[in-house]
């Protein structure tokens, strides 16, 4: 008797990330201590915002009739209404953007908005067609790689790649290759983008907002590690609103993503939908986060945080990881890293090498350095990309572990990057 759904097979039968995740975990719990942890994507422990977290939850604590709403009252499914409008206006002082709170609502973190957007648009239309979320610029985050219901509803393009210096490559969005018919539900990009820490540029985004418009479909635009918070961007970049743009802002590389939050900001029917969604699969959203948050965000204390401490010490790891690269990695070899714009990553090219990226993640897992293989970044791109050999290639490192913990894992990287190319 066939236990699972079609739904069912999608969603437990396994996957490719699940694998490695259980993979990584127990080659954690298995090397112990000295085990070089780079490969997840955890925020760090930043001593100053965790002291803000700690005394915003006394103050919760603290206060009984603050905690009973916290603790004990559901909240509408849209989100807290003195939270939505505190960031609607906060997302209007701080960009001109012309919102309220009808186009905000709060879901279980990013992870869960983006199941519900790709599947609130693309999948079987009421046409009997199958409609896409498209991905301009593959690599992209692995954790949307399994979110469509329906098969063959996430579709991606490969980027061009240029090379900026000897080491160094960055991804750009190949336009020509955009596909713009009725088969794209909306398109979708992460901005800055795990894992390559890739930031498309204002005249990117602009050209990608035409093209969208122009095709009367939405562009998601995920922001776990952008402005305004956390903020962990090392260019400028400015955040567009028009009414076809989908922002999905998230409380977890802020240090919190133990609270499940994150908030989608829409045009009011999408938003609407949104919380519909949550009314369906979760009735309503965990209250913390947004009491946490809420005081913050009215006083400015959460763009304080955001630009003077998140995003000047993740740029200082940043720095400290790609200087130790320069120093320990072969300068003999063909490695290259991407530019790194934002988010927590290092995202490492090995052009030609005769291990591909998971047979080098085995490698480096018996000497204790845990990475990410890149492969799984690299989903819904269909036949064209089978003799793509970049796909192959990649490898994603953390550097928001400690600098001892980095230090360590990029020596013992560099040294398997002159043993595999056999140097
Ligand atoms: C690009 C990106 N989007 C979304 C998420 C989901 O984060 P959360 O569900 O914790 O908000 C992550 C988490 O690592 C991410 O890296």
């Amino acid at each position: 008797m066939q236990l699972w759904s079609n739904f069912g097979e999608r969603v437990a039968a396994g996957s490719g990330i699940e694998e490695l995740m259980e993979d990584l975990g127990h080659a954690l719990a298995d090397g112990g201590e000295d085990c070089l942890m780079l490969g997840g994507g955890n925020p760090a422990f930043i001593p100053e915002v965790e002291a803000v977290w700690e005394t915003r939850m006394k103050e919760l604590v603290s206060d009984s009739a603050a905690l009973r709403k916290t603790l004990a009252v559901y909240d509408p499914p849209r989100g807290n209404p003195s939270f939505l409008r505190s960031l609607a206006s906060m997302l209007r002082k701080e960009y001109g953007w012309d919102i309220t709170e009808d186009h905000l609502a709060v879901t279980g973190g990013g992870q869960t908005a983006f199941f519900a957007l790709f599947n609130l648009l693309a999948g079987t239309s009421p046409s009997g067609s199958l409609r896409k979320i498209h991905f301009p610029l593959m690599p992209e985050y692995i954790g949307y790689s399994n979110q469509g219901i329906s098969p063959g509803s996430l579709s991606g393009s490969i980027p061009e790649i240029r090379k900026t210096s000897p080491h160094g490559f960055k991804y750009h969005i190949d336009f020509s290759v955009l596909p713009t018919d009725e088969t794209v539900a909306a398109y979708c990009v992460s901005r800055p983008t795990n894992p390559s820490g890739n930031v498309l540029d204002d005249e990117e985004i602009s050209k990608l907002s035409a093209m969208a418009k122009k095709a009367g479909i939405p562009l998601i635009i995920d922001n776990a590690y952008g402005l305004p918070f956390p903020n962990i961007l090392f260019r400028q970049t400015t955040p567009l609103w028009a009414d076809h743009h989908i922002f999905v802002f998230s409380l977890s590389k802020l240090g919190l993503p133990g609270t499940r939050t994150a908030v989608v900001v829409a045009k009011p029917q999408i938003a609407r939908a949104v919380a519909s969604m949550t009314a369906v699969t979760g009735l309503a959203n965990g209250n913390f986060g947004q009491a946490i948050t809420r005081p913050l965000i009215e006083d400015g204390t959460l763009l304080h945080l955001s630009q003077n401490f998140i995003r000047p010490y993740y740029e200082k790891k940043m720095r400290f990881a790609r200087a130790k690269v320069a120093d320990c990695f072969p300068k003999e070899s063909s490695y290259a890293l991407h530019e790194t714009e934002g988010a927590l990553f290092l995202w490492l090219w090995l052009p030609d090498c005769p291990l591909n990226s998971r047979q080098f993640y085995q490698k480096l897992k018996e000497k204790k350095v845990l990475v990410v293989p890149g492969e799984p970044f690299f989903f819904g791109l269909g036949k064209d990309a089978d003799s793509w050999r970049h796909r192959h290639e990649c490898i994603r490192i953390s550097f928001a572990m400690k600098d001892d913990v980095v230090e360590r894992g990029l020596e013992l990287i560099g040294a398997e990057i002159s043993r595999a190319y056999g140097m």
